[in-house]
């Protein structure tokens, strides 16, 4: 018998099939059982019927508990009602292990602490089945679209000698002889070295940030993807922002529409973003903030209201750009027209999930990347590598950072960005 996952049961109708999964419920009325059984891959209802099965097959079910693993052999019949389309009418019921204990996971109003401490388990219920399903599609967008533009992935080391960002929020590790080195916040200085070898550049992988934050918009580890391009400037760069962005939201809402609707996301809000995005300046942003009200001068940074209040008066992602330069991190370019501020952006999700984006074009002139290493306080030497590609065909590149669990939060409209992640480094949970 042929072995079939619940995805694919409508190609099936009819036919006898092998399902392997877990009991997500089970009741019981005398002669007849109904089993929600999932596989990884959706959920349907088995129906074990006692004069179908026989006696002894019937035993094996009733003994069932929930999250019981097993395999399932039966007829696939169309059901119009069910949300897959579908049911089993079992022939046969082979239990593989059967716990001793109750599942740890039953109650609706379980504290979201109580959830975490049993994240291994936690992910096996529906709602976390809908969350992963929509962050495999926006990874999945995230990688088509690169490769549809001829970019090359490359993986960035997570041990590194440079600091990449800030001094601030660095994990520090012991590294044999070499002495301390720190886990990577950013991938960023080394697909500038290379973006001067391939052109076009992209990575995806975990960073680390050791950050005292507990908002409902921060990890400690997260995922990022960052791009860089040789001879792109700030425009190319924010274009490049744009059309990823609004490709990731048309794919998942293709792919992952069901999951999306499932979680009770407002797809309508998904739907109304277009290209191309707004913009405003930094120096905008700050006079709209203050005719709201807010106590913030040029030159500070925003913090997570401000960017809640800029980007709701839009429907679509909102590019604030040409920060302060004392702002933001010592590698961007700082804009010809005027030095105070530099060439680069910051994009804001709507409806108040934050930055998900932070991109500029980056300084190629040596001379000046020497004198800003210097006013950051930071050690030149470490940095001979960096400064070594502003002396052999430095050209202006740009690049930008996207926050994928950030994303996702947006995307899949969560409360918190801890539900955007399999297992969620948090301030006070390392654990699972
Ligand atoms: O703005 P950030 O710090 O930018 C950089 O690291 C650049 N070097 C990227 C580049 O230009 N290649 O981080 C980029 C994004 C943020 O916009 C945000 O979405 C996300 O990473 N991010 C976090 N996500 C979750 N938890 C945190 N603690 C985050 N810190 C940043
Ligand atoms: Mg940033």
């Amino acid at each position: 018998m042929e072995w079939v996952y619940i995805k694919n049961l409508k190609d099936y109708i009819d036919k006898e099939v092998e399902l392997r999964g877990w009991v997500r419920r089970k009741r019981s009325s005398g002669k007849i059982m109904f089993i929600e059984f999932r596989d990884g891959t959706g959920f349907v209802q088995v129906v074990v019927e006692k004069t179908t099965v026989g006696d002894e097959n019937f035993e094996k079910a009733d003994k069932l508990r929930l999250e019981s693993s097993l395999i399932v052999r039966g007829k696939v019949r169309k059901d119009e009602r069910a949300p897959s389309g579908v049911e089993i009418l079992a022939t046969e019921v082979i239990p593989v292990q059967i716990p001793t204990e109750d599942f740890p996971i039953q109650k609706p109003d379980h504290s979201i602490d109580y959830l975490m401490e049993h994240r291994h388990l936690w992910l096996r219920a529906k709602r976390q089945f809908h969350i992963m399903r929509i962050r495999d599609a926006v990874i999945k967008a995230i990688r088509k679209f690169y490769w549809e533009r001829d970019f090359i992935q490359i993986d960035t080391p997570i041990f590194t000698g440079a600091i990449g960002e800030t001094a601030g929020n660095l994990f520090e590790v012991d590294y044999f002889d070499y002495g301390k080195v720190y886990l990577t916040q950013t991938g960023q200085l080394y697909l500038e070295a290379a973006c001067m070898a391939f052109g076009k550049v992209y990575n995806l992988g975990p960073t680390f940030r050791a950050e005292k934050s507990k908002t409902r918009r921060h990890l400690i580890e997260f995922w990022m993807n960052e791009a860089e391009v040789a001879y792109y400037e700030h425009e190319d760069n924010v274009r490049l922002q744009e059309d990823l962005v609004y490709y990731i939201v048309q794919y998942v809402l293709n792919s992952a529409y069901d999951d999306l609707v499932a979680i009770g996301r407002d797809v309508s809000k998904l739907e109304k973003i277009q290209k191309p995005f707004p913009r405003m300046t930094y120096t905008e942003a700050v006079k709209f903030l203050q005719k709201q009200g807010f106590d913030i001068k040029w030159g500070d940074d925003f913090g997570g209201d401000e960017e809640t209040v800029l980007a709701k008066q839009f429907d679509s992602p909102l590019f604030v750009t040409h920060y302060p330069r004392q702002a933001k991190a010592f590698y961007m370019q700082p804009d010809p027209e005027n030095p105070e501020v530099v060439l680069c952006d910051d994009l804001l999700a709507p409806e108040g999930y934050g930055e998900i984006i932070g991109a500029s074009q980056r300084i190629h002139d040596y001379d000046l990347l020497v004198e800003r290493l210097k006013e950051n306080n930071l050690p030149v030497e470490k940095y001979d590598w960096y400064l070594d590609l502003r002396k052999f065909g430095s050209v202006p590149h740009s690049g930008f950072g996207l926050g994928v669990e950030r994303t996702i939060a947006w995307i899949a409209g969560l409360e918190h960005i801890r539900e955007a992640i399999p297992f969620a480094r948090t301030l006070y949970r390392v654990h699972p």
